[in-house]
């Protein structure tokens, strides 16, 4: 039986995947970021995954306003690197799960979630960012990876409740997959920010802490707010911690946190964090 293992934070925004391909990890400006994975890293290499089933979401590169699927599943076998318009990242193509995602995807809509079914998902800075801050790729990416795209971007953008149900929806199906897998569920994205209007670069480090001590004891809380209690709180494009409640449903009731950190040098408050899950079903 598959099982996961725990849940990982961490940002995706672009320019720390920018860092990585300029190794300024130990600049005096991102050193205080790249600290805070390396216990991810070592954690990481300690328990091993399969597989990291990774919520993010697509920043107009494999969408547009053309059709914007609420929920998206990538399950093809390998991820294309995609050009965001500044040439593709020099990062090989990310291993999927085919197999694993394609019984994601019937047991979601078993459970009453309706994803679009990707067979061709190019990824963006939604996922790369993470995955290249948290894996080292050569001679190959250690583990594979199944993207689960959520709209954050263009109203309406499902509910947080709705999200924190369908990371419990995922737990369920990757514990009922036959075969003895690893699974790290990895929450993507920035805590405050907000990139447009009149509070740009309004960032609420109070609240980010605070939003992190209750993603761990009471993400029900969390769940039951609206996206406007959000957007106020941590800016507009904040909203998207949406992707980290996902996380935090498919991982059992108890979890403990065995890292956290926190930075916001640049316009968006980074919150990176460990959640070991200390077992039960979903709820
Ligand atoms: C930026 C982009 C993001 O998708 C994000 O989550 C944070 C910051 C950016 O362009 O700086
Ligand atoms: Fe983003």
């Amino acid at each position: 039986m598959a099982r996961i293992v725990g849940g990982l934070g961490s940002p995706h925004a672009p320019s720390v995947g920018a860092a990585v391909d300029r190794h300024e990890q130990d600049t005096p400006y991102w050193k205080p970021l790249f600290d805070g994975y390396q216990p991810m890293r070592a954690w990481l290499e300690r328990e091993r995954p399969d597989v990291v089933v990774l919520f993010s979401n697509d920043h107009f590169t494999s969408f547009f306003l053309d059709v914007i699927p609420t929920f998206a599943i990538g399950v093809a076998a390998e991820h294309e690197i995609a050009d965001e318009g500044w040439g593709k990242r020099p990062l090989p193509p990310v291993p999927g799960h085919t197999d694993l995602a394609s019984h994601l995807a019937q047991s979601v809509v078993a459970d009453g979630f309706d994803p679009a079914i990707c067979h061709r998902l190019p990824l963006d800075h939604g996922c790369l960012t993470p995955l290249s801050a948290l894996f080292s790729w050569t001679p190959a990416w250690p583990v594979r990876v199944i993207p689960i795209l959520v709209n954050v971007l263009h109203f309406p953008i499902p509910t947080p409740a709705r999200c924190f149900k369908f990371g419990a929806a995922v737990r369920r199906a990757v514990s009922s997959y036959e075969d003895d897998l690893k699974v790290v569920v990895l929450g993507t994205g920035g805590l405050s920010h907000q990139l447009v209007g009149e509070r740009f670069g309004h960032i609420d480090p109070v609240w980010d802490a605070e939003f992190l001590d209750r993603l761990q004891d009471d993400p029900q809380s969390l769940a039951a707010l609206e996206h406007r209690d959000f957007i106020e709180r941590g800016g507009s494009e904040s909203v998207e911690v949406i992707l980290w409640l996902c996380m935090r449903g498919a991982l059992s009731p108890k979890v403990r946190t065995v890292h956290r950190n926190y930075y916001h040098a640049t316009l968006t408050g980074y919150g990176q964090l460990i959640l070991e899950d200390l077992g039960g079903a979903a709820r």
